[in-house]
C-alpha cells in the first residue's frame, strides 16, 4: 500500500514537472519567434538570413552550417557527415536536430528570435522540432529555378576563397533532387503557416517582403503578450 501510493506521488510529480516544462516552453515561444528558411540549394537562405540578422537581430543557426562545424573538428562523427553531405543526401535528423537544440539552448535568454535556416527538410523533420524545441511561427520558403539555383552556386564557388566541398556540379545535383523529392510534403504540412517568396529578383525586393512578413508575426506576438 505505501509502495502504491509513493508511485502515485512519483508519478503526479512527473505530471507537474511535464506540465510546468511545456508552460515554460509556450512562454517562451510566445516572446521569441521561430522561423523556418526554406528552399533549395543556392536559393538565398543565407543571403537573407543576414539582412534578416542585420534588421532584427535575431540569431541565425544554419544546419548546413553546425554540420560543417562539427565537419571541421575532424571527429569520426563529422567524417561520417561529411560522406552523407558530399552525396548531396540528408544527415539523420538525430544529429541535425541536437546541434540545432544545443544552439538554441545557447542562445536562448539573449536571444530575439530564432532563424533555423536549411530545416525542416522532409515532414518528419518539422514534426520533431515542434515537439523538441517549440512551434515554428512562420516559414519563409524561396521559390526559384533549378537552374538559377545551380548558376548562383557555380559562380559562389568560382568566387570563393574557399570552396564548400558540396559546390561541384555533380554533387549540386543530387541537393537539388534532394530537395525536389522531399519539398512538396513540408508545403502541403505547413501551409498555414508558410509563405512562398519569389526567390528570382533582387536581393533587396526579396527582402522587402520578408521584412513584411516578419513585422506580422512581430505584431501578433506583441498582442499575445498584452493579453498575457
Ligand atoms: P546547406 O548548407 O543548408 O546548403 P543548401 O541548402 O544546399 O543551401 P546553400 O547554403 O548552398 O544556399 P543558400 O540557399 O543558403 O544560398 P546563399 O544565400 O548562399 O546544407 C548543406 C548540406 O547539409 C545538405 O545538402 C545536407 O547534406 C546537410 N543538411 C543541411 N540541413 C539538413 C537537414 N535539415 N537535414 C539533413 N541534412 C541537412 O546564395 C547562394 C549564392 O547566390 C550566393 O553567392 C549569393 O550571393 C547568391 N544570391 C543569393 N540571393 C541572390 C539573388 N536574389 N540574386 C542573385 N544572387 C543571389
Ligand atoms: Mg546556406
Amino acid at each position: 500500500m505505501l509502495f502504491m501510493c509513493h508511485q502515485m506521488a512519483m508519478k503526479k510529480e512527473a505530471q507537474e514537472k511535464l506540465k510546468a516544462e511545456e508552460l515554460r516552453k509556450a512562454q517562451a515561444a510566445a516572446d521569441i519567434p521561430i522561423i523556418w528558411i526554406l528552399g533549395g540549394p543556392g536559393c538565398g537562405k543565407g543571403t537573407q538570413c543576414a539582412k534578416i540578422v542585420e534588421k532584427y537581430g535575431f540569431t541565425h543557426l544554419s544546419s548546413g552550417d553546425l554540420l560543417r562545424n562539427e565537419v571541421a573538428s575532424g571527429s569520426d562523427k563529422g567524417r561520417q557527415l561529411q560522406a552523407v553531405m558530399s552525396s548531396g543526401g540528408l544527415v539523420s535528423n538525430d544529429e541535425v536536430l541536437s546541434l540545432l537544440n544545443d544552439a538554441v539552448n545557447r542562445a536562448k535568454g539573449g536571444s530575439k528570435g530564432f532563424l533555423i535556416d536549411g530545416y525542416p527538410r522532409e515532414k518528419t523533420q518539422g514534426v520533431a522540432f515542434e515537439e523538441r524545441i517549440g512551434p515554428a511561427d512562420l516559414a519563409l520558403y524561396f521559390d526559384c529555378s533549378e537552374d538559377t539555383m545551380l548558376k548562383r552556386i557555380l559562380a559562389r564557388a568560382a568566387a570563393a576563397a574557399v570552396k564548400r566541398s558540396d559546390d561541384n556540379e555533380e554533387t549540386i545535383r543530387a541537393r537539388l533532387q534532394t530537395f525536389k523529392q522531399n519539398t512538396s510534403a513540408i508545403l502541403e504540412l505547413y501551409a498555414d503557416k508558410t509563405l512562398t517568396i519569389n526567390a528570382e529578383r533582387d536581393v533587396d525586393d526579396i527582402f522587402q517582403e520578408v521584412v513584411q512578413a516578419i513585422d506580422c508575426v512581430l505584431k501578433k506576438k506583441a498582442k499575445i503578450a498584452a493579453h498575457c
